[in-house]
């Protein structure tokens, strides 16, 4: 196999397309993708998801060649959130601890004091003194949870994810009604109004552990529906439902997680690029804080 050839090891986000999953060393969420990314002994790192991903696996790992399938596949929580706006945002808080969500640009985690992922967040926030304000970026609905999580007010980064704003509230509504014994599943990234349906609420990781446990046999996903493939593998005897997007769109599927194909993978896989490349500068300001994440997170 072409892996074994270059030494290899393919990392794949939940949300990408079945087959990439299926061909992974290893699947995960973005915190156990960070924690992989710092230990694989590989010479390269095939990153099949979303390009603060790999960029992130590339400030750990600076020696390995990273790739991803495709440059363009990006984010759009990452996109609004640009360098000098957030520089000028920071500036006008100078006493806050800045606590960045790790879905966002090398620039900005340079410029932070912390990263965070979905599943840490919570934890990491409880372990900041109680005395010091916070700044959150660059999603303001997951920065929103964790403050009710956490009772902490934090000043929010207006940023959102264009996918987990879209569910369809009209449709969880019939869905509840259609299934009324099923636990419906939701990713903090979703709008308070969609996130008062859920009976649980978590990371991709967090929702998979929690589908596996809950005695429930029907579940209604209020996320990337990506994740269901690993649902149904592990758990062939339950049902789990898709929540459409507004107009019963297709816009429930993250468009830059499936810009990466099996035949993109393929094609990286005997070119090895397009490679991740990042100014050194960036690379060792942006380490800090992902370190000290891993650190706390342990
Ligand atoms: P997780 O860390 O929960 O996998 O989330 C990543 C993501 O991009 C959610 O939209
Ligand atoms: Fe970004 Fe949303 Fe796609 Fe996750 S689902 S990668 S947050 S655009």
């Amino acid at each position: 196999m072409l892996s074994k050839k270059h030494n290899a090891v393919i990392l794949a986000h939940y949300y990408q397309d079945e087959f990439i999953q299926d061909i992974a060393h290893f699947i995960g969420d973005s915190l156990e993708l960070s924690r992989k990314a710092a230990k694989t002994n590989a010479d390269v790192i095939v990153f099949c998801g979303v390009h603060f991903m790999a960029e992130t696996a590339k400030i750990i790992s600076p020696d390995k060649k990273v790739i991803i399938p495709d440059l363009e596949a990006g984010c759009s929580l990452a996109n609004e959130c640009p360098e000098d706006e957030f520089r000028n945002f920071c500036s006008e808080h100078p006493d806050h601890f800045v606590i960045s969500y790790i879905n966002c640009s090398a620039a900005i985690k340079a410029q932070s004091d912390l990263i965070c992922t979905s599943s840490n967040a919570v934890d990491l926030v409880r372990k900041i003194p109680k005395d010091m304000p916070i700044l959150f970026a660059p999603d303001k609905n997951l920065g929103r949870w964790v403050e009710q999580q956490t009772g902490r007010k934090m000043t929010l980064w207006p940023g959102s994810c264009m996918v987990h704003e879209t569910f369809n509230e009209e449709e969880i509504l019939k869905l509840k009604i259609k299934y009324p014994k099923a636990d419906v599943i939701a990713h903090p990234e979703c709008t308070e109004v969609l996130l008062q349906y859920a009976d649980f609420i978590g990371s991709t990781s967090k929702l998979l552990s929690y589908s596996k446990s809950s005695s429930s046999n029907e579940f209604i996903v209020l996320t990337e529906p990506g994740i269901i493939h690993q649902m149904e593998q592990n758990n062939p005897l339950k049902k789990f439902i898709p929540v459409p997007g507004n107009d019963g769109c297709n816009c429930n599927i993250c468009p830059y997680m499936r810009l990466n194909t099996a035949e993109k993978v393929l094609k990286c896989l005997i070119s090895l690029s397009p490679e991740i490349e990042l100014e050194e500068t960036i690379r060792i300001k942006a380490l800090a804080p992902i370190m000290k994440m891993l650190s706390l997170s342990n």
